[in-house]
């Protein structure tokens, strides 16, 4: 059987998949929207080989235990699909900090799922790519389709998926990336989604969604960037809500994620066009034209505390490259 390796990219959500319907089968309380990120990504390179006598899983240079490992019960599913019963060889190598809110279990899931499924002889389409992809972890659904992406709203298994709205060339907006620590944060994102319904504000948040959505994407339609950075930044201040709010609650802001996010209001007085996101951690996202990146990027390294900044522009989704990692 064939070495086959993918890169994928990260991506940040502006309307965010927060709670389950369904927790197995990461079927989320509402439709998401999000961009692919060009410079956050995850290769891997997956071969089965009947020579093998184990199951291997080498993550950013360190040998996992395979007892209970989150991508051998991937495996497990792609070697259901595909009817084998070979063992695997998987190496995996991020270019960014990993658990610390930059989202990569979704640019590694997505790696994983494609160059798994076509090492195991599968040929899948991209929605189909999207769905099994979503079993792995729920955001790397959106990390297969290119560009700007919408994870549908939908209440079973064979309709939960990301498609492509616009290529990556659509819209000159970016992601000014603001790592402020390198730590790992306690509670993951999987453990997360099920504290959502303990908050008082979950229902009143998955009531608003439908529009919600419908408001982003008639702003990207129109690409009204001031709109939709309100929409974004409004958003990720109302997930977080919800994470202080949950039981036992969620707290991952930092004292300098906090410091970026003051600074981010005071340039936008005056007169910068910049706003944030957040997600499960303390790293925060920039968005802003890509005309402004690198200011953004230079006044966010100013912030005390700030270890580096990465900017990011739209990305296309998975890809296959010739260039194995073994
Ligand atoms: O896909 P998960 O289980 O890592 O959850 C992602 C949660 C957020 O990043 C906060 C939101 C999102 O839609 O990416």
């Amino acid at each position: 059987m064939k070495k086959i390796t993918a890169v994928a990219p990260s991506n940040i959500a502006f309307i965010k998949y927060w709670g389950t319907k369904d927790d197995v089968l990461r079927l989320p309380k509402n439709g998401s929207l999000s961009m692919n990120l060009s410079n956050l990504l995850t290769t891997t390179t997956v071969e089965f080989n009947t020579t093998f006598k184990q199951d291997v899983v080498i993550i950013n240079n360190k040998k996992e235990s395979i007892k209970n490992n989150r991508a051998i019960k991937h495996i497990n599913r792609i070697r259901k699909l595909a009817q084998i019963k070979t063992k695997v060889k998987i190496v995996s190598k991020n270019n960014f900090p990993t658990g610390t809110g930059l989202s990569s279990s979704a640019s590694g899931f997505a790696a994983l799922t494609v160059a798994a499924s076509h090492a195991a002889g599968l040929e899948l389409s991209e929605k189909e790519l999207s769905i099994l992809s979503r079993l792995g972890s729920g955001s790397s659904c959106r990390s297969i389709p290119d560009g700007f992406v919408e994870w549908l709203d939908a209440n079973t298994h064979e309709t939960s998926y990301a498609k492509s709205l616009y290529k990556p060339e659509y819209w000159d907006i970016a992601d000014v990336v603001v790592v402020t620590s390198i730590d790992k944060k306690d509670v993951s994102s999987t453990e997360g989604h099920k504290l959502a319904s303990s908050s008082i504000f979950f229902e009143t948040r998955v009531e608003f969604m439908k529009e919600k959505m419908k408001r982003i994407k008639e702003c990207l339609a129109n690409k009204k960037f001031k709109a939709f950075g309100e929409i974004v930044e409004a958003e990720a201040l109302e997930l977080h809500s919800i994470y202080l709010t949950s039981h036992p609650s969620l707290i991952y802001l930092l004292p300098s994620t906090l410091r970026v996010m003051h600074a981010v209001k005071k340039w936008r007085e005056d007169g910068l066009p910049v706003y944030f996101t957040l997600n499960t951690g303390q790293d925060i996202h920039l968005i802003c034209e890509k005309k402004n990146a690198k200011k953004v990027a230079k006044f966010a390294e100013k912030v005390e505390g700030v270890k580096k900044t990465i900017i990011n522009y739209p990305s296309d989704g998975t890809r296959l490259v010739e260039k194995h990692l073994f």
